[in-house]
């Protein structure tokens, strides 16, 4: 319909030639008005062995990672969710995607919506304002990792030219995998005596992972010849060069992702354009994407190993494996090689060095305003709270009210949540960063941050030690509705006197929606609180933000249009 509309209007053009601006005008209205994508997904329990081991998987009309979206920029899309969980509720949240004009459809369920009951349909309706690689996960407890999981792949718009070639585009998902159900694993972290989750028990790459079934013995339970595991394959022809779409949503893991063989230029993260740079191997954080230009020039006899590897938590899962296949090569058999180990799980260096070197591309750079209205020092620390272990915001571990904050602000329910602000800074005089605190009691609080609508807001995020001596963990932090400048890393304790000064760059920052805190380090980001809403910026490790690592920021509240009764489905009608 519209390409027809777009037809007769250019022949129009043709015949009227110069003059008619006003045409020429609508035309390019036309064309920048998207089109709609709608999708009916059904979310539904299924037994899958997904890496040989039988277990119940979360899927999407019968897939588990889920379809994914494939939309162009300035493209509405709209999801019909319909729960079939039966005894579980959902939300879905589209992480990277602004939600601007709509903070309802986030998909943060206690923040921007009350859950999805089973048996509801839910309408998710938003514009994807921007390309890039982004992706889509459930925000209800720790329910994204049991696979409803998905990518989005937004396309530029027609004409316009990215900073780089390549001949064919290839999605990547990255996530963790444990044996034991998500809500087994939620009792563990919540009660005393504290269980850990553990290290997961596979990787998977695209959805598939290899368990060792020998250690378990049990045929009807774990077979390494079910097809539900085999490895994924990338064909690729001889000479071609792929652009392959990374992103991780693991629940715990940090990883190294490698090509055998085959080097990798970056070129986008987070749906920005990077400043290209290679790599043998990349450290992906979960909520990370990363666009990476691999070319099949190696010897198209020999296959390849697509591995990732856990680092920054001492390892204990195998090698997650993929393979890479040229085109002429049969199918079936793996490659000759052994599977690569990775880095050294924890060395630190060559990681901060990867987040040092991921700039703006120069024709990409959107600068961000000289200085900042506000600064926010967000200390990372793990506490107790009467016995039970906690994650800690300056010594604040968040807890999730009973009305999503979105409504309860717009609404003015003062009673929803606690009222006094959350706590702008920690007491950095005195505080020692690299040993277990002194008094490692918390308060837990549901209080957020209210910042004024337009302004610059600069965030400290400062690790520290965990409870255990000469500990300190990496933290993937993702911001719901916003991008951010990265403006810098720095070890040991931020000093807000000088460090911005001196290891900051105001010149060609990346801007991402999810950031690693690297090791007794901190990470600076500076964002403009521009997009009216509450908006969820929390550590991206499951366990860690059900346990409390957390933060909620309010940003004109009452520039939001009238809230969808869809999302209110919790909330005790005033009427
Ligand atoms: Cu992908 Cu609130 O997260
Ligand atoms: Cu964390």
């Amino acid at each position: 319909m519209s390409l027809k509309v777009g037809k007769q209007l250019k022949s129009l053009e043709t015949v009227l030639l110069l003059g008619f601006f006003i045409i020429t005008g609508a035309l390019s209205v036309l064309s920048a008005q998207g089109r709609t994508r709608r999708y009916v997904w059904k979310v539904e329990k299924r037994y899958k062995s997904v890496d040989c081991f039988k277990k119940l998987v979360i899927t999407i009309n019968g897939s588990a990672p889920g379809p994914t979206i494939y939309a162009r920029e300035g493209d509405t899309v709209i999801v019909e969710v319909i729960n079939g969980l039966i005894t579980e509720n959902t939300a879905i949240h589209w992480h990277g995607i602004r939600q601007i004009g709509t903070p309802w459809s986030d998909g943060a369920e206690a923040v921007t919506q009350c859950p999805i009951l089973p048996g509801e349909h839910f309408f998710y309706n938003f514009v994807v304002d921007r390309a890039g690689t982004f992706m889509y996960h459930a925000h209800y407890g720790m329910q994204s990792s049991d696979g409803l999981v998905g990518m989005i792949i937004v396309s530029v718009k027609p004409g316009f030219v990215e900073p780089f070639k390549y001949d064919h585009d290839r999605n990547i998902l990255l996530t963790d995998w444990w044996h034991k159900s998500k809500s087994e694993q939620t009792t563990g972290l919540l009660s005393k005596p504290f269980t850990w989750v553990g290290e997961p028990q596979s990787l998977l790459i695209q959805g598939r992972g290899r368990y060792n079934c020998s250690l378990i013995n049990d045929d009807t339970l774990c077979r390494n010849n079910n097809t539900d595991c085999s490895p994924y394959v990338l064909k690729v022809d001889p000479g071609k060069t792929y652009r392959l779409r990374v992103g991780s949503l693991t629940s715990l893991s940090a990883l190294n992702f490698e090509i055998e063989g085959h080097n990798m230029t970056v070129v986008e993260a987070d749906g920005h354009y990077v400043a290209p740079f290679l790599v043998s191997n990349l450290y992906i954080y979960s909520g990370e994407t990363y666009s990476v230009l691999i070319t099949a020039n190696q010897d198209p006899s020999n296959k390849y190993w697509i591995a990732t590897n856990v680092v920054s938590r001492p390892p204990n899962t195998d090698t997650g494996l993929a393979i890479l296949n040229y085109r002429q090569q049969s199918s079936g058999s793996s490659p000759s090689t052994n599977p690569p180990i990775g880095p050294l799980w924890n060395d630190t260096a060559p990681r901060i060095r990867q987040s040092l070197k991921i700039k703006a591309h120069r024709d990409h750079i959107i600068s961000p305003p000289k200085t900042s209205d506000q600064t926010i020092i967000l200390l990372n620390t793990q506490n107790k709270i009467d016995g039970y272990i906690k994650w800690s915001i300056n010594n604040v571990s968040y807890t999730l009210p009973q009305i999503p904050y979105l409504i309860s602000l717009k609404k003015n329910v003062t009673d929803a949540f606690d009222q006094s602000p959350a706590p702008v800074s920690y007491d950095y005089q005195s505080y020692d960063i690299y040993s277990v605190q002194t008094n490692p009691n918390a308060t837990s609080s549901s209080s957020i941050y209210r910042l004024e609508f337009n302004s610059t807001v600069d965030i400290i995020l400062q690790n520290g030690n965990t409870l255990n001596p000469n500990n300190s963990e990496t933290h993937p932090w993702h911001f719901h509705g916003h991008d951010f400048w990265v403006l810098g890393y720095g070890t040991g304790k931020y000093d807000p006197k000088t460090d911005l000064e001196k290891n900051s760059n105001l010149v060609d920052p990346i801007m991402k929606n999810t950031v690693p805190l690297h090791p007794y380090g901190w990470t600076a980001i500076r964002f403009i609180a521009d997009n009216p809403g509450a908006w969820f910026f929390h550590c991206h490790i499951d366990p860690h933000l059900l346990m409390g690592m957390s933060v909620v920021f309010e940003q004109g509240i009452h520039r939001v249009g009238k809230l969808p009764s869809s999302i209110m489905s919790c909330v005790p009608r005033s009427d």
